[in-house]
C-alpha cells in the first residue's frame, strides 16, 4: 500500500482515506478502484492532513478511533484546510453519540458504521462526490452571474452617462434654436431687444440669492428665455403699435401666455418652464392674467419671472413712455409689492440686483 499512494482512470475525483487498520485500506481500495476515483490513502489523521494540504480532495473517507488524533478532529481540522470537501466517517463501533455529534456541528456528510454494505457505500460516495461538484458548479456560476452583473451596472452606467449627455446635447441644441428665434422676435423691436436675456441674468441672480437648487435654477433661467415665446402669435401691428392699446388689443397681447404654452407643451416635457410662460403675468392680489391666481398659489418660478420681466420693462423705452432708471423701478417695485409682486421676492432682488446691473453693462 506505500508503495502505491494512489491510482485513477480519466479525470478522477480525488478521495482520500484515512483508517490506521490495512486491511480496510486495501478493501477500501479494492472496492473502488474500478470506479474511476483517484484515491490517496493515509494511516493516520496527520498523514491525512499532509495531503489535503498538497491535493485537491473532494471527498475523504475517515475512521473514527484511530490512534493519536481521532477521527472527529481530523476531520474537524480538515474543515479548517478545506472546508468544502465532503466528509465520510466510517468506524467499527456503533457510536450513536459520535454519529450525532458529528452531524450535528456539520462536520459529515454520512456517518457509516462497519462492517458496511459496499453497494450502499458506492452510492454514499457517488452522492457526495456529485454534492461537491455541484456545489463547486454552483459557486462558479454564482461568481460568473457576480461579475455578469457587475460588467452589466457598468454598461448600464455608461448607457444612463450616454443617454444622460445626449439628452443635454439634444437640450442644448433646442435650447440655442428656440434663444435664438426669441432674440430674433426682439430684434425687430428695438424696444424689445436683449430683454428676456436681462430676464434671464435678473432671475438666476434671484434664484442664486434664494439657494434655489441648481437643476432647478436652470429651468427658471430656460423658462424666463422663453416666457414671451407667445407674442410670436400677436399681430406685429399690435406689438409695434405707438399708441396705446384698445380693449381688444390689450386683450389679444394677454393670450400670448396660452399662445406660447400651446408653443412648448408639445415640445419641451418642463412643468417649471410652461408654468413661467403660462403665469408669468398673474399678480399676487389676483388680479393678473390667464388664471387670476392669488398670491402663493402663483408658482414660485412664475413670481420670480414677474418681478425680473416688469423690472426690465420699466429700465426700457417704450413707444408710449420713457425708460425708468433703477432706483425709480426698484422704487415702483416696492410700491406694488405685495399686490403685484411677492414681497419677499422683491426685498431680495432689490438686494442683488445692482451687481447683475454691473454684470449686465
Ligand atoms: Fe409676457
Amino acid at each position: 500500500m506505500n508503495s502505491k499512494l494512489w491510482r485513477y482512470k480519466v479525470k478522477p475525483n480525488n478521495i482520500l482515506i484515512v483508517d490506521d487498520e490495512e486491511n480496510i485500506l486495501n478493501t477500501l481500495e479494492r472496492l473502488l478502484e474500478d470506479e474511476g476515483y483517484k484515491l490517496f490513502f493515509a494511516n493516520s489523521g496527520n498523514k491525512g492532513l499532509e495531503i489535503i494540504r498538497r491535493e485537491d480532495i473532494q471527498l475523504i473517507i475517515s475512521d473514527h478511533r484511530m490512534p493519536g488524533m481521532d477521527g472527529l478532529k481530523f476531520l474537524n481540522e480538515t474543515k479548517k484546510i478545506s472546508p468544502d470537501t465532503i466528509r465520510v466517517m466510517l468506524t467499527g463501533y456503533a457510536d450513536v453519540e459520535t454519529a450525532i455529534k458529528a452531524i450535528n456541528e456539520g462536520e459529515v456528510y454520512r456517518f457509516i458504521t462497519k462492517p458496511w454494505n459496499n453497494i450502499e457505500l458506492l452510492n454514499i460516495i457517488k452522492q457526495g462526490v456529485e454534492y461537491y461538484n455541484l456545489q463547486k458548479e454552483l459557486e462558479r456560476l454564482n461568481k460568473l452571474i457576480q461579475s455578469q452583473n457587475t460588467q452589466l451596472k457598468e454598461w448600464n452606467f455608461k448607457l444612463e452617462q450616454k443617454v444622460a449627455d445626449q439628452t443635454k446635447s439634444i437640450r442644448d441644441l433646442f435650447l440655442d434654436a428656440i434663444t435664438s428665434l426669441v432674440f430674433a422676435l426682439e430684434a425687430k423691436d428695438k424696444y424689445l431687444e436683449g430683454h428676456s436675456r436681462r430676464v434671464t441674468e435678473y432671475t438666476t441672480g434671484i434664484c442664486e440669492k434664494m439657494y434655489l437648487s441648481k437643476e432647478y435654477t436652470e429651468d427658471v433661467k430656460l423658462g424666463s428665455l422663453l416666457h414671451d415665446i407667445g407674442k410670436i402669435g400677436i399681430r406685429e401691428s399690435i406689438l409695434d403699435k405707438k399708441k396705446k392699446l384698445t380693449k381688444e388689443e390689450y386683450d389679444h397681447i394677454k393670450t400670448h401666455v396660452l399662445i406660447g404654452e400651446r408653443i412648448l407643451t408639445p415640445i419641451i416635457k418642463n412643468e417649471t418652464v410652461i408654468r413661467i410662460v403660462r403665469y408669468h403675468h398673474e399678480r399676487i392680489d389676483g388680479s393678473g392674467y390667464p388664471d387670476g391666481l392669488k398670491g402663493t398659489v402663483i408658482p414660485l418660478e412664475a413670481r420670480i419671472v414677474a418681478i425680473a420681466d416688469a423690472y426690465d420693462a420699466l429700465l426700457s423705452e417704450r413707444p408710449y413712455r420713457k425708460a425708468t432708471d433703477s432706483i425709480n423701478a426698484i422704487k415702483e417695485l416696492r410700491k406694488y409689492s405685495g399686490i403685484q409682486f411677492d414681497y419677499e421676492i422683491v426685498k431680495i432682488f432689490t438686494t442683488c440686483v445692482a451687481s447683475l446691473n454691473e454684470t449686465l453693462s
